[in-house]
């Protein structure tokens, strides 16, 4: 496929139609997780122009910073703990209207007033986890829950 992403200008549901089949021929043509980490980072985030979108990977017991595009981040995040290591510890997409009302919130940005993160499920492990912050509160429905734990699952698929 050509190296540039198209992106269409349409509602949230025509992007994320427009985007996955992008992301499939992607990925289906490389084997590194990382790498396929790093292009979906960038094909949502373009796509979307989110504040902050990206992985933390589970290494040794805990989530450590991955692909990402957006500012600077905290490297390292607790089971438990947060937005992401909550995902992670329950196993289970969370969305989070207002960051300032989820006990807890990791604040790596203070310009991020709504989340989502998606854990990425290998073999019955979660191995990751997808994160997305943006800058308006509210961004975040079962729209996005949908399309991105579809995007989750075609990153495993290798
Ligand atoms: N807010 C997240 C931390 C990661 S940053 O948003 C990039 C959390 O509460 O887990």
């Amino acid at each position: 496929m050509s190296e540039e992403l198209k992106v269409v200008n349409g509602t949230k549901a025509e992007k994320y139609a427009e985007l996955l089949p992008q992301i499939q021929a992607v990925v289906s043509g490389e084997s590194d997780l990382i790498a396929n980490m790093a292009n979906v980072a960038s094909m949502l985030h373009e796509t979307f122009r989110f504040w902050w979108t990206g992985f933390y990977r589970v290494v040794d017991g805990e989530l450590v910073l991955g692909p990402f595009q957006g500012p600077l981040a905290c490297t390292r995040i607790a089971k438990g703990k947060g937005v992401c290591g909550t995902a992670w510890a329950e196993r289970h997409t969370l969305i989070v209207p207002d960051v300032d009302a989820f006990p807890g919130h990791i604040a790596c940005s203070s310009m991020s007033r709504s989340e989502i993160v998606v854990p990425v499920i290998s073999q019955g492990n979660v191995i990751a986890v997808l994160d997305i912050d943006s800058e308006y509160l509210s961004t975040f429905d079962d729209t996005d829950r949908e399309n991105l734990e579809k995007i989750t699952s075609i990153l495993t698929i290798n």
